[in-house]
């Protein structure tokens, strides 16, 4: 008898989350049918589109579901057997049962445990997808090219400046720590602004001052504008996320950015990570080879305990994660 908890969504969002948005309740699995197998949880992936309800469409009561590495520990598949770990997107619970369905477009893969487990969910899964695909097809970024990135700390914004180093270009960062900005230093960023403390808008008119080529956009709002007003002619700007509105119902007031589209010419894309396998393993591969080559710096965020799942999503909306959070049970 296998009893699993799993988190469900138990009061509505206001503002930052917080553990009272959440509860865990605790189910009795059945036995496994034939086709079927017993997955152990070993990694949760914390993604803020839980929080955002234009992508989690959550109702009270429904379970939460994440990107997650688990352990196959009972089988009646011979395409999963005992001992092999996979990635898949299932309830947020300790344990499942599975036979290998992907409930949405993230299929369930076995994984080759070359690296460590949790890897698996950042630099060599879908985060480099992101930075990857985002910055090569939407900013299409040429050698010199200057290249902003806000949350350039965080699990994507780390990786687009790597990407961005790799493929020659000047690479300016945003985050709101100093102990972040030394960080992105250290991995190679030309500069770095504290967009807390520093003047965004006079910082990058002196470190872009022909104008930004590429904007890698993970916050949207204020921040997003300022850096929009210094695009170069043509620039290109790839929207990833939107974090600075997930969690209020004000929408900011901004200027219109009409007129700086129209008379600089600019290309502004929306894009999600691309779900085709192929597009997968050839980011995946990518990414190991700059990895092996020491091209490439990662670091992530573990946070231990399923229970800290709820803590875990307010500390990345805090900005207290390095890279890529994830939970380890
Ligand atoms: N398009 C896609 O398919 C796709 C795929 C993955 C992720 N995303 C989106 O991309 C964004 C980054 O994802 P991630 O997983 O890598 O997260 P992350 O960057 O690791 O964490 C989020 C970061 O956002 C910053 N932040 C928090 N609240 C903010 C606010 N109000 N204003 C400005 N910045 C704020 C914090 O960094 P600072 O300390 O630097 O402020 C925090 O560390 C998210 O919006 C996510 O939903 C999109």
């Amino acid at each position: 008898m296998v009893i699993s908890k799993k988190f469900v969504y138990s009061t509505a969002f206001l503002g930052v989350p917080k553990n009272s948005n959440f509860a865990i309740l605790e189910e009795e699995l059945p036995p496994i049918q034939e086709g079927e197998f017993l997955l152990e949880t070993k990694y949760i992936s914390i993604d803020l589109f839980v929080r955002y309800k234009p992508l989690s469409k959550l109702n009270i009561g429904d379970t939460i579901w994440a990107l997650q590495i688990a352990k196959v520990i009972e089988s009646k598949s011979s395409n999963y057997p005992v001992g092999r770990y996979i990635r898949g997107y299932y309830p947020c619970s300790t344990y499942n049962i599975s036979d290998g369905t992907s409930y949405s477009n993230i299929p369930t893969s076995l994984i080759d445990e070359k690296y460590p487990l949790h890897k698996y969910l950042a630099v060599f899964g879908y985060s480099f997808a992101t930075a990857y695909y985002g910055l090569t097809q939407h900013c299409q970024p040429k050698e010199n090219e200057v290249i902003v990135i806000t949350s350039a700390a965080g699990g994507v914004g780390h990786l687009v400046g790597q990407i961005g180093k790799i493929l020659g270009c000047k690479v300016i960062g945003l985050t709101s720590k100093s102990e972040k900005c030394l960080w992105l230093k250290g991995l190679g960023f030309d500069h770095v602004l504290n967009y807390v403390t520093d003047d965004v808008s006079k910082e990058l008119a002196k470190l872009a001052p022909k104008g930004i080529d590429c904007f890698f956009d993970n916050v949207g709002g204020e921040l997003s504008y300022k850096i929009m007003e210094n695009m170069r002619k043509l620039g290109r700007i790839a929207i990833c996320g939107s974090t600075s509105c997930h969690n209020s119902d004000f929408v900011p007031k901004l200027p219109s950015i009409h007129p700086m589209i129209s008379t600089k010419l600019l290309s502004i894309t929306g894009f999600s990570t691309p779900m085709e396998l192929e597009k997968l393993e050839h980011s995946t591969k990518t990414a190991m080879k700059w990895f092996e080559d020491g091209k490439l710096r990662t670091r992530e965020t573990i946070i231990d305990g399923f229970e800290n799942y709820p803590a875990a999503l307010t500390s990345v909306y805090n900005g207290e994660n390095l890279g890529k959070t994830i939970i380890k049970i």
